[in-house]
C-alpha cells in the first residue's frame, strides 16, 4: 500500500526545487485548486509549471511519500508565455469535473431517497403480511413494478452503495438488497419485463417466512443455535410459501422463489434437495443474491467478507451450489470491483466504490478518503470521466490504518439500491 493511509509528515519548501516524483499537498494554501486531489505525487513538468503559474512561491512537501527528493536550484524557474493558457485550461477542467461530481453527487442522493421511500413500504408492507394481505401485496408491488420497470427499459441501470443506519433488523434490508442483485442477474440474462416483476417479487419476499421464526430462534447467534433450533430456521421457506398463498395474485413463479432459494444446484441445498434444471430459474438467481448479499452484509457485522473475496469464495469454493451460467451473468455485473470495494487508485489515492455500472464495471464511482475531511464531504470521482486515473487493486479492511478503515468501512448495515443516471 502507498503512504495514503498513515499519517504524514510535510514541510515547506519552496516551488523551485519541485520535480517529478515529489509527494505535496495543496489543500493548505487554496480550497480552490484545480487538482483532482488535496496531495499527490507529482506527475510530470506541466503539473509544476501550472503550480507557480498559480502564483505559489512554496509549498507542503512530504519526503517519506516521495519517489524524488528536491532538485538544486539552478536559477529561477523561466516563466512561459503559455503559462496563464495551462491554468485557464486547468481551471476549466475542474470546473467541468466539478459538474460531473455534482450529477454523480445527485444521483446517488437520488437513489438512496428512492431507496428510503421503499424501504419504507416494504416494513409496512411486511407488518401488515397477516392482517392485511391484500393490501401487503399492493405496497410490495408497487416497489416492485417502479423497480422491474426501471431494470426493463433500455437505460443502463447502476448499482449504488448506500449506507442503511436506521436498519433495525436485516430482513428488510436483506429482502431488498436480494431484489436488486436477482434483478441484477435477470437484466443481463435478457428476462422480460413480466418476468422481472416475478423475480423482483419473490425475492423482496424470499425470507418472509422468517417473520414466522420465533425471534429467539432467529435473533441468536448461529454458533449458539441448536440443531433443533436450525431445522426451525429451514422451515422459513414452508412458512414463506404459506404465507405467499394467502396474497391473492402472488404468482407461481415468485413463489418458486420463496420456496426454493436454499436449493443448491448440486442437490446439497433444502428443503427438497433439487439439482439442476429441477430448480426454477428464478429461485437459481435468487440463491445467488442471497448468498452474496449473506457474506458481504451478515447479521454479525463483524463476520463481513470484502465484495470481491465474496465473489471468488462462491466462485471458487461454493461453485457447484449455483448455477454456473448465471453465476457468470452476477460476476459479470458486479465487475472486479463490486460496490462495497476498498480500492487504491493508480494516483496513489484510496476510495471505496459506490456506483457500479454493468457497462463499464473497471471504471466505477469512488468516494475518495482525504484526511481531515468528514466522510459524508468524501470527494466522488467517476472514473468514467477521470480517465487518466485507474484501480490498481482493491483492498481488505485489515489493510487499512484505523483512521481509513473507520472511514471507508463504517459500521452500517449496506443497502443496494439504484441509479438510472451514473456514467450512463
Ligand atoms: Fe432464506
Amino acid at each position: 500500500m502507498g503512504f495514503w493511509g498513515k499519517k504524514k509528515h510535510f514541510e515547506r519548501i519552496s516551488v523551485d526545487v519541485l520535480q517529478p516524483g515529489m509527494h505535496i499537498s495543496v489543500a493548505e494554501r487554496w480550497l480552490d485548486h484545480p487538482f483532482l486531489l488535496n496531495e499527490f505525487t507529482l506527475e510530470n513538468e506541466e503539473q509544476i509549471r501550472l503550480i507557480i503559474g498559480l502564483g505559489m512561491t512554496n509549498i507542503l512537501w512530504c519526503s517519506e511519500a516521495s519517489d524524488a527528493a528536491p532538485r538544486e536550484v539552478i536559477a529561477d524557474r523561466p516563466r512561459g508565455p503559455s503559462w496563464p493558457d495551462l491554468v485557464s485550461q486547468a481551471r476549466k477542467e475542474r470546473d467541468e469535473r466539478r459538474v460531473k461530481a455534482d450529477e454523480s453527487k445527485k444521483s446517488t442522493a437520488l437513489a438512496a431517497k428512492a431507496y428510503t421511500k421503499a424501504s419504507k413500504e416494504l416494513r409496512n408492507a411486511f407488518s401488515m403480511a397477516y392482517s392485511s394481505p391484500k393490501v401487503a401485496l399492493e405496497k410490495a408491488m408497487g416497489i416492485v413494478n417502479e423497480v422491474a420497470g426501471a431494470f426493463s427499459s433500455d437505460q443502463e441501470i447502476s448499482i449504488v452503495l448506500l449506507s442503511d443506519r436506521m436498519a433495525k433488523s436485516n430482513l428488510h434490508t436483506h429482502s431488498v438488497n436480494v431484489m436488486l442483485l436477482s434483478l441484477l442477474i435477470a437484466k443481463a440474462r435478457d428476462a422480460s419485463e413480466q418476468d422481472l416483476k416475478d423475480i423482483g417479487l419473490g425475492a423482496l419476499f424470499h425470507d418472509i417466512g422468517m417473520l414466522r421464526v420465533p425471534d429467539a430462534v432467529r435473533m441468536k447467534e448461529e454458533s449458539e443455535r441448536t440443531s433443533a433450533d436450525q431445522s426451525y430456521m429451514q422451515l422459513h421457506t414452508d412458512l414463506g410459501t404459506k404465507m405467499t398463498l394467502n396474497l391473492p395474485d402472488f404468482t407461481a413463479p415468485a413463489r418458486s422463489v420463496v420456496a426454493m432459494h436454499h436449493e443448491h444446484y448440486d442437490g446439497s441445498g433444502y428443503p427438497f434437495k433439487l439439482a439442476g434444471e429441477k430448480i426454477p430459474l428464478f429461485a437459481r438467481y435468487a440463491a445467488i443474491a442471497n448468498r452474496y448479499d449473506n457474506l458481504c452484509n451478515p447479521a454479525r457485522l463483524e463476520d463481513a467478507i470484502p465484495p470481491a473475496q465474496a465473489l471468488s469464495r462462491m466462485y471458487k469454493i461454493e461453485g457447484s451450489h449455483f448455477d454456473q451460467s448465471a453465476l457468470a451473468s452476477f460476476i459479470k455485473s458486479m465487475g472486479v470491483y463490486p460496490p462495497g470495494s476498498i480500492v487504491e487508485l493508480s494516483n496513489g489515492a484510496l476510495g471505496l466504490v459506490t456506483s457500479v455500472n454493468r457497462s463499464n464495471t473497471l471504471r466505477p464511482l469512488v468516494a475518495l478518503w482525504q484526511e481531515g475531511v468528514k466522510p459524508e464531504d468524501a470527494p466522488l470521482i467517476d472514473l468514467g470521466v477521470e480517465t487518466e486515473v485507474k484501480i490498481v487493486r482493491s483492498l481488505r479492511p485489515a489493510d487499512l490504518e484505523p483512521e481509513v478503515r473507520e472511514y471507508l468501512n463504517p459500521r452500517a448495515r449496506t443497502a443496494y439500491f439504484y441509479s438510472k443516471a451514473v456514467s450512463g
